[in-house]
């Protein structure tokens, strides 16, 4: 079986556990446009759900699929939101933003119930960090935010090899929001508590890819099937 039968299989078992009636996060990448896909074919078939997308290719896809839309001021608050990740450990520790969309994943996410992870068994790790971080920055001083990644990078005793992110062309990526990404390869992330903290701090980065303690059960497709992973933080009510 090839990755996107597995990735097909993950976003099967997550469309599962979406019921009539519900708010739900639509995440950005190619596994959750298989999700998207199969959830406008339960919206033909008569499902009632209203739907904030994470970027504008999820808003585009959903909005072809007939899928009803809102925007999070329009639905502050979300039952669950289902999305793709770049890295996933064993804690449910998460890098995303391979897409460019991180910041808005992350603030839907946050503004969701639950958010639920779907992946093909190649993006569980031991540790974080194989995968590039992607961490958005404002335009404004940016080659001062970079020189400032990279001392805290030296400080934390992280590889600095940082990247500011190119289309194909070789233009400076944009992100929806209208912000840069700088590609930090770290290799190894030996404590992401700490570089989240650390990273926050300095002004002219708006978010990191990574995302502590936010997912809350990760759907991986792989040869064996389907395996599901839960976060080690307490939820009350389970959805299945
Ligand atoms: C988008 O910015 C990312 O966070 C995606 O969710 C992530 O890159 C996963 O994408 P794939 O499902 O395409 O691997």
């Amino acid at each position: 079986m090839a990755s996107d039968d597995y990735k097909l299989n993950a976003a099967k078992a997550a469309l599962e556990l979406i019921e009539d009636g519900m708010k739900v996060g639509l995440g950005t990448g190619s596994t959750a446009a298989i999700f998207i896909d199969l959830l406008g074919e339960r919206v033909k078939d008569g499902l009632d759900v209203v739907c904030v997308p994470t970027s504008r290719a999820s808003e585009i896809q959903a909005a072809n699929l007939g899928i009803q839309l809102a925007t999070l001021d329009e639905e502050p608050f979300l039952d669950v939101t289902v999305d793709g990740a770049d890295e996933l450990d064993q804690e449910l520790r998460l890098i995303k933003g391979g897409g460019g969309a991180h910041l808005r994943e992350k603030i839907v996410a946050m503004a969701s119930e639950r958010l639920i992870i779907i992946a093909d068994e190649s993006k569980v790790v031991d540790q974080l960090g194989a995968f590039p971080l992607p961490v958005e920055v404002d335009g404004f001083g940016l080659r001062s935010t970079f020189e400032m990644i990279s001392v805290l990078c030296a400080e934390l005793d992280l590889k600095q090899d940082l990247q500011v992110r190119e289309t194909p062309e070789g233009e400076f990526f944009k992100t929806d929001g209208g912000h840069y990404i700088l590609d930090c390869h770290f290799d190894v992330i030996p404590d992401p508590e700490e570089l989240a903290d650390c990273l926050s701090l300095i002004p002219g980065v708006i978010e990191s890819g990574l995302f502590l303690g936010i997912a809350e059960r990760a759907i991986v497709g792989g040869a064996d099937g389907v395996t599901v992973y839960e976060a080690p933080f307490e939820d009350e009510d389970e959805i299945v």
